[in-house]
């Protein structure tokens, strides 16, 4: 490490370079070269089971971080994949080769997690929307916010990014055999349950995420592609349906304050980085500035940018920062978790999105200032007037370069506050800049590594998101794309003594989730028959138990669980004895 050191010597004084000499460039360029390998060491530490912060992980499984207090030492879907994204488009870009042991492992490991039964449900009852586990690939049994329904999408887009390479390579038999039954069973997930309320990728609010739904959106249009390539045709259809109704509602985010609502839920401003991270996450050079799909570039997504980043000067540490530099930004101005602080992974994807908008500017040899991105231009170039500037143009110059110096001041931010040694934690102080909450976030070298991809010029392969349509009415998802609901009247007998009630609960949101503490109450106006109607996903197989509650405590039924399938439509009651 002693060569890092004069480097980190200058990357401490980076707020001074950057006002000094006003270009962040080389500072950032300095910044990159350093950081980028600590940050490949330290996500791969984390990274089962020979990663050196990774004790008692099993093969594959992606640590969310070595901290214990607060206590991260669990394997969330979502970051897994995220990570695992990371690493497959660096290895199939070809800019690392030794890492295909590592995607081995995570695709070995995926298929076992998979399988495990959770508070959830099982592989075949919603069990897939289950968002950690515990890092022997057990089920975390404590309560917690589920189902997060971003992760079987988002693992199922790091496996298609690797069965397209693989198909490039002439690997079909391993694609067909070994990744499709594992994709296929998130798609189908996806494809099953967009339409059902999750909590968001903060774990915080349970309504409609527009991550969640723009992932899965893109899942399916990926899913689509791939099941055409190796001959599964059977599902092209179902997924079709269901992802046009996903693209339909992911307009219904925008609002009329310019920028995306993060979730329908949570009553908070909406104000994101969420949006920020579905941008870069459904990022898609081919789509050109595509305001359907919330390109990085187009005019929505650049709107939802300066809103999200102004919400942030409500930090100290930002306080007296001019319009035009970079801020330290975190996930949304209400947060209070930890403190509410920046965290180093929102911060990055600011850049990140400026840097992908930049890829695609310089490819369609132009930029259309809109009426809704003027504000976002404006505040780089004052004065910019609505129009298309060909790269030919002094303008087009002017504001890619603006942009560029934008975007690198982000990462300056983010510079400024990496301690010596160049760990990243989740969080950086809003009053100090000093790291906190968990320690060695992997989720943070992963968006430490993109972003410097993205500045690179690196370019995901496409997912189909060039040309796309959105339907004139918005469907509801479910089964064959009629979806809806049934009603479904539980009927229980059973003997209780006084003060006594029962309850029923279950793998669907409708029947909170296996949470004893929501579980629906039954009636007893028919004793000893205890009874409630509830409307349930049509075509869907459901899991549940009765509980008995009693001077606060609870008593479940005994295993193993209930379980029947609702028809398409109508009614269903099942007759259920206490057990
Ligand atoms: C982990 O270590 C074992 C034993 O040294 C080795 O065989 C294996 O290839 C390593 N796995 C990875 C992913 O590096
Ligand atoms: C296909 O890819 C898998 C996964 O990396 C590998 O184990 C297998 O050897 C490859 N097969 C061929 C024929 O290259
Ligand atoms: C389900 O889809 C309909 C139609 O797009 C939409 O109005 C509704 O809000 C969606 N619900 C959830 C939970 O996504």
């Amino acid at each position: 490490m002693s060569v890092c050191v004069p480097i980190f010597l200058a990357v401490y004084n980076v707020a001074f370079v950057c006002a000094f000499l006003h270009s962040c460039s080389n500072t950032v360029d300095a910044y990159f070269a350093t950081e980028s390998p600590i940050a490949k060491d330290k996500l791969l530490a984390n990274i089962g089971r020979n990663g050196s912060e990774s004790s008692g992980a099993k093969s594959g499984i992606v640590i969310a971080s070595p901290s214990t207090n607060p206590n991260y030492v669990y394997t969330w879907t979502r970051d897994s994949a995220l990570v695992f994204q990371t690493i497959i488009d660096q290895y199939t870009l070809g800019l690392d080769t030794s890492l295909r042991s590592q995607i081995d492992n995570y695709v070995a490991a995926q298929k076992i997690i998979q399988q495990v039964s959770n508070p959830s449900g099982t592989v075949s009852t919603g069990g897939l929307g289950e968002p950690k586990f515990n890092i022997d690939e057990t089920a975390f049994t404590g309560a917690w916010g589920r189902p997060q329904r971003d992760g079987p999408a988002l693992r199922a887009n790091a496996l298609i990014t690797w069965a397209n390479f693989l198909l490039t390579q002439g690997n079909s038999s391993y694609v067909s055999v070994t990744l499709w039954p594992i994709i296929k069973l998130d798609l189908d997930y996806v494809s099953a349950n967009w339409n059902q309320t999750t909590f968001d990728l903060w774990e915080e609010v349970s309504s409609s995420s527009f991550f969640t739904t723009a992932v899965q959106h893109r899942a399916l249009r990926q899913g689509i592609a791939l099941a055409t390539a190796i001959g599964q045709a059977d599902v092209v259809s179902g997924y079709t349906t269901q992802a046009a109704n996903i693209l339909c509602f992911l307009q219904s985010y925008w609002n009329s304050g310019g920028y995306m609502t993060a979730n329908t839920g949570g009553g908070r401003s909406g104000k994101d980085a969420n949006t920020v991270l579905t941008s870069i996450h459904t990022f898609d050079a081919a789509a050109g500035c595509d305001s359907v799909t919330f390109q990085p570039c187009s005019d929505r997504a650049l709107s939802n940018l300066l809103t999200y980043i102004n919400a942030f000067r409500i930090y100290a540490i930002n306080s007296g920062i001019a319009a035009n530099q970079g801020l330290a930004t975190g996930r949304y101005p209400e947060d209070s978790y930890f403190g509410g602080n920046p965290w180093y992974l929102a911060t990055l994807a600011v850049a990140e999105q400026l840097y992908d908008a930049l890829i695609v500017w310089k490819q369609q040899g132009s930029i259309d200032v809109t009426a809704l991105s003027q504000p976002f231009f404006a505040n780089l170039s004052p004065g910019i007037a609505i129009g298309t500037y060909p790269s030919s143009s002094a303008t087009f110059t002017t504001l890619t370069a603006a942009v560029k110096e934008y975007a690198d001041s982000f990462v300056a931010v983010v510079a400024k506050y990496t301690p010596s040694g160049g760990g990243l934690s989740e969080q950086y102080s809003r009053s100090n800049g000093a790291p906190t909450s968990a320690a060695d976030l992997t989720w943070s070298y992963a968006a430490l590594l993109t972003a410097n991809g993205a500045r690179n010029g690196m370019v995901p392969t496409s997912w189909g998101a060039k040309g796309l349509t959105v339907p004139t009415t918005c469907q509801r998802g479910g089964s064959g794309g009629g979806g809806g609901t049934v009603a479904v009247s539980f009927n229980v007998q059973a003997t209780t003594v006084f003060g006594e009630n029962i309850y029923v609960t279950g793998s669907v949101d409708g029947l909170a989730n296996w949470s004893p503490d929501n579980a629906l109450l039954l009636s007893a106006d028919s004793y000893p028959i205890w009874k409630i109607t509830v409307n349930l996903p049509a075509s869907t197989s459901i899991q549940y138990k009765y509980i008995r509650k009693f001077n606060g405590a609870v008593t479940w039924e005994s295993d193993p669980n209930r379980q029947f399938t609702t028809p398409a439509s109508g009614s269903f009651t099942p007759n259920d004895v206490w057990r």
